[in-house]
């Protein structure tokens, strides 16, 4: 039977990588390599799934350099000489072996202020959305994201600069820009519009490339970009910062 070389990162930030073989088998996905280390060969190994069908995002980790979904990922995709290197997600604090903290991911969408602020009480009837809309167009295009960090990890900006907000969380602001229901955007804009927002952007497209659900966050910060800069214009960002 042929083997994998597998590399595996284990400790926190400081740890190192250790070696497995691993038996190859067809329609093999990184995830099934990771659980046959941890269930056949080191049960001590730290990892983290939950759906293994592409739809929680819990199993990202880098591999061979590229963030992804590891259940989606198949070994023949990406180690066709038979070596595999996987490591936790990049930008993130690494709690231990392959699993990160995701609470600083978590925040920065606080921080963008990435939760719908309704103005309705529940005796009005329900909001008539036309599915057409521009708006509603350009919410549809960001709003299957389920923050799995991938975006993020990839992010060059992220990893220079800590405090940016990063992709995941400036698209989900922008889907909610474009949310007609919502009444919290003079705030929202205020948010992402400082230092670490949506300015600090430099383009790179690698959250573009490497999104697993196809969602462009580039596109959604620079939709963030231009609203910021007319409510800036209309001088309506100080007085949300004040609000
Ligand atoms: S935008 Fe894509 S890559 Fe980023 S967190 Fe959402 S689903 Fe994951
Ligand atoms: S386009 Fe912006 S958010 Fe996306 S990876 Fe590049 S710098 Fe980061
Ligand atoms: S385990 Fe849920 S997306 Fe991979």
């Amino acid at each position: 039977m042929s083997t994998l070389s597998v590399r595996v990162w284990r400790g926190t930030e400081s740890g190192r990588f250790q070696s497995f073989e691993v038996p190859r088998l067809a329609s093999q996905t990184v995830l099934d390599v990771v659980t046959h280390i941890q269930r056949a060969l080191d049960p001590t190994l730290s990892y983290r799934f939950a759906c293994r069908v592409g739809m929680c995002g819990s199993c990202a980790m880098t591999v061979n350099g590229r963030a992804r979904w590891t259940c989606r990922t198949h070994v023949s995709r990406v180690a066709a000489d038979g070596r595999l290197e996987v490591a936790p997600l990049a930008n993130l604090p690494v709690v231990k072996d392959l699993v990160t903290d995701m609470t600083e991911f978590f925040e920065k969408w606080a921080r963008a202020r990435g939760s719908f602020q309704g103005s309705s009480t529940r005796r009005e009837d329900f909001a008539r959305i036309d599915p057409g809309s521009p708006e509603r167009r350009q919410a549809d295009a960001g709003i299957e994201c389920i923050g799995c960090a991938v975006c993020y990890s990839s992010c060059d900006v992220v990893a220079w600069n800590p405090a940016y907000l990063g992709p995941a969380a400036l698209n989900r602001a922008w889907t909610l820009v474009n949310d007609a229901r919502d009444a919290g955007n003079r705030a929202r804009l205020a948010a992402v519009a400082g230092d670490a927002g949506c300015h600090a952007c430099h383009t790179h497209m690698s959250c573009t490339e490497r999104c697993p659900k196809q969602i462009s966050p580039t596109a959604a910060i620079a939709g963030l970009k231009r609203a910021a800069a007319l409510a800036a214009l209309r001088g309506e960002l100080g007085e949300a910062v004040k609000e």
